[in-house]
């Protein structure tokens, strides 16, 4: 790919799942024949290096942004492939300017990547950045409250015109829950893909490695790579042609909840 698809990896409220999802993503895409490199850029928990076991690094990605260490020094190359450029746990968060920041990230827009996948802390702190990105998913989980936060980070998305879709992660199908059409239907973007619950997240973090790699084709696997084949065939010009069907809008379980909130 002539420059790299950056996509960040986000979510309004936390703990949804979006270091697991950035870290089995980055691996499925890795194993479709892409070079890709993984942003720990979640500077309050940091958790790719522990999800992957990587060794604690001396250099991560605050000295490669305040210039003291190159890009390619700052990267980890891991057994699975893909690249790393880790996060610390610090015990203040460091102040970054944002000047350093943009810069940083147009260095590595020039990097020979096919894929950049940030994995951030929830929210977002700093709006500009946002135009570094080709895209954002926005990690949910099938209850209101998350789904409730996630329409704030769709709206925030849009008004910085950044292409945005939801990834539904630890669903469980029960009645309870939305269904993809609910959640379609209250965020206004289209849902990627449904995640299931799955014990080998658990397991794969016990084992500092990647679920996708314990168990190929497992549910949780298996949902995670029709994810990244999606972007083989729209973006990166490989894959098997497993297309992803949006929902088509209607459900209303959450809508009448937006009405009472006057979110809508
Ligand atoms: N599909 C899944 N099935 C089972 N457990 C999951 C799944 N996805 C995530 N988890 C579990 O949920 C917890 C939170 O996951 P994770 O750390 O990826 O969330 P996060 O959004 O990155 O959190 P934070 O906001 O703190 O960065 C972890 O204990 C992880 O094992
Ligand atoms: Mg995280």
């Amino acid at each position: 790919m002539a420059t790299p698809y950056s996509i960040r990896i986000s979510s309004q409220k936390g703990g949804v799942g979006k270091t697991t999802f950035a870290v089995n993503f980055s691996v499925a895409l890795r194993e479709l024949g892409y070079k890709v490199i993984l942003i720990d850029s979640d500077f309050v928990n940091p958790a790719v290096s522990t999800y992957l076991g990587l060794d604690p690094h001396d250099i991560w990605l605050v000295d490669s942004i305040h210039g003291r260490k190159s890009v390619n020094e700052s990267v980890v190359h891991t057994a699975n492939g893909i690249d790393v450029v880790p996060g610390k746990l610090s015990v203040n968060v460091p102040r970054l300017s944002n000047r350093d920041l943009d810069a940083w990230l147009e260095k590595l827009k020039r990097t020979d990547y096919d894929f950049i996948v940030t994995d951030t802390q929830p929210g977002i702190a700093y709006a500009d950045v946002l135009k570094f990105y080709n895209e954002a998913l926005i990690i949910v989980t099938p209850d209101n409250p998350s789904c409730i936060n996630a329409i704030r980070m769709v709206n925030r998305y849009d008004k910085a015109h950044l292409k945005n879709s939801v990834v539904v992660n630890m669903a469980r199908h029960r009645p309870y829950e939305l269904s993809k059409d609910d959640i379609e239907d209250a965020v206004s973007t289209r849902v990627l893909g449904v995640i299931p619950e799955d014990e080998l997240v658990p397991l794969s973090i016990y084992e500092q490695r990647a679920a996708v790699e314990l168990k190929r084709n497992g549910r949780f696997s298996s949902a995670v790579r029709r994810i990244a084949n999606h972007y083989a065939v729209t973006v990166g010009g490989r894959g098997r042609g497993i297309g992803i069907q949006a929902g088509d809008g209607r459900g209303g379980k959450i809508n009448a909840l937006m009405r009472i909130l006057h979110l809508r």
